[in-house]
C-alpha cells in the first residue's frame, strides 16, 4: 500500500510518500521558519497563507522524489489535529480534493500520535537511535505544544501516564530563548549555545522530579532563569555567560524528562522507550537517553532529526495503519472530515462513506 501523507498543522508544509506503512519513499518539507523568525514565533494568519502557496509545489516535489504519479497512490492520510485550525484546513482541503479526484480512501490522523509512532518507520539515511521498538513501549512526546508520557501497546492502543501541568518542554525552550534574545525557534539555538557551556554553572530547579506521578511542570524553570538573569545584572548575557545559562537550563529540563520516562519504563516493566516530537532533536536529551538506557539495559528509540520535527512521513506511516482498518469498499472518511484541535488519539474515523 502506497500512502500520500499531508501535514500542515503549524508552520511546516509537508507531503510524503510511504509504502507499507514503513518505507519512506519521499519526504518533502517547505519550512516557514524564515517568515516567522522576525516575529519571534509562529503567526497563525501568515502560516495559513503560506501553506496555500507551498502545498502544491511540495506535493509535486514529494511525488517526483518518490518517482510516483498520483495514479499510483493507494490512499491519502492528512493531519486533522491538533494544531492551528487555519493551517490544518489547507492540508485537509488538499487531501480531500486529491482523494475525490483520484477516487482514493482518506483518513485524518492525530499529529501527536504520528510523532509517537514515527519510530515504526524505516529510516533511509542517518538513522535514529536504536531502530524500531518491538512490542509495548513507554512513549515520551516532547514538542512545542506537548509534553506527554504514554504507555503504548500498539497502534491505536495508548494509555496516558502523565502530562505537563503548564508549559510544554518545547515552549519552555522557546520562551527562555526569547528571554535570552536568541532567534526563533529557540530550542535549536539553546541546544547550539549550550555546547560551549557548563551544565552545572547555575543550579536551576527540577520541578516535580520526585513527585509520585508522571506529571511535568516547566514554567518554574523558566521563572528561575528570569530571576537568575535579573540577579546577575546581565539581562542579555553573552559569550560564556550565555552558554552557561543555556547548558544549565537545558540540563534541568533534560533531567526531568529522562527521569520520568525511564522511571515509567522501570515501573511498567517495559524494555523499550520512544522519545519523539521536536524537542527529541535536542542533542543533550539524545545523549542522556542513550546513557541511561544503556546503564539500565533498556532500548531507547529516537527518530533521526528529519523525523523529529514536523513532517508528513509520520502522517503517511500512521495513516497506512488506519487505512488498512477501513471497512472494505469505503472510499472516504466522509466529506465531513474537519480540523479538530481536540482530536483524540487512536480514534478510527467516525464515519466511512461506502
Ligand atoms: O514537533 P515540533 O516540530 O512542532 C510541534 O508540534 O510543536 O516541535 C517544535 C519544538 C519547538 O519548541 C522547538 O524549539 C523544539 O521543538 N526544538 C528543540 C530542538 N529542535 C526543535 N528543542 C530543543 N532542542 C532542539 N535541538
Ligand atoms: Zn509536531
Amino acid at each position: 500500500m502506497r500512502v500520500l501523507g499531508i501535514e500542515s498543522s503549524c508552520d511546516e508544509t509537508a507531503v510524503a510518500v510511504v509504502e507499507d506503512g514503513r518505507v519512506v519513499r519521499s519526504n518533502a518539507v517547505a519550512s516557514q521558519v524564515p517568515i516567522h523568525a522576525r516575529y519571534g514565533g509562529v503567526v497563525p494568519e501568515l502560516a495559513s497563507r503560506n501553506h496555500v502557496v507551498d502545498i502544491l509545489p511540495t506535493l509535486e516535489a514529494a511525488l517526483e522524489r518518490a518517482g510516483v504519479r498520483m495514479e499510483e497512490v493507494d490512499g491519502v492520510a492528512v493531519t486533522a489535529g491538533p494544531g492551528l485550525v487555519g493551517s490544518l484546513l489547507v492540508g485537509l482541503e488538499a487531501a480531500k480534493a486529491l482523494a475525490w479526484a483520484f477516487d482514493l480512501p482518506l483518513v485524518g490522523v492525530n499529529h501527536i500520535e504520528a510523532h509517537l509512532m514515527s519510530p515504526l518507520l524505516e529510516y533511509d539515511g542517518p538513522s535514529g537511535i536504536s531502530g524500531t521498538p518491538e512490542g509495548a513501549f513507554v512513549g515520551l512526546i516532547v514538542s512545542g505544544g506537548h509534553t506527554h508520557l504514554y504507555e503504548v501497546q500498539g497502534v491505536g492502543r495508548y494509555r496516558l501516564l502523565g502530562a505537563t501541568r503548564d508549559d510544554a518542554a518545547g515552549e519552555a525552550f522557546d520562551k527562555v530563548a526569547k528571554m535570552l534574545g536568541l532567534p526563533y525557534p529557540g530550542g535549536v539555538y539553546i541546544d547550539a549555545a549550550a555546547k560551549a557551556g557548563r551544565r552545572d554553572a547555575v543550579r536551576f530547579p527540577r520541578p516535580m522530579l520526585h513527585s509520585d506521578d508522571y506529571a511535568f511542570s516547566f514554567s518554574g524553570i523558566k521563572t528561575s532563569v528570569l530571576t537568575h538573569l535579573q540577579r546577575s545584572g546581565a539581562a542579555r548575557p553573552e559569550g560564556e555567560a550565555l552558554a552557561d545559562v543555556c547548558a544549565s537550563f537545558q540540563e534541568a529540563v533534560v533531567d526531568v524528562l529522562i527521569a520520568k520516562a525511564f522511571r515509567a519504563a522501570q515501573e511498567l516493566g517495559l524494555r523499550d522507550v520512544v522519545i519523539a516530537g521536536g524537542v527529541s532533536a535536542n542533542s543533550r536529551l539524545r545523549e542522556r537517553a542513550l546513557e541511561v538506557a544503556t546503564s539500565q539495559g533498556r532500548r531507547v528509540h529516537i527518530p533521526p532529526l528529519w523525523l523529529c520535527t514536523d513532517n508528513a512521513a509520520m502522517i503517511a506511516g500512521l495513516g497506512a495503519h488506519y487505512l488498512r482498518a477501513l471497512p472494505a469498499g469505503s472510499r472516504f472518511e466522509g466529506f465531513a472530515l474537519n480540523a479538530s484541535s481536540s482530536l483524540p488519539m487512536g480514534a478510527l474515523p467516525p464515519t466511512c462513506a461506502s
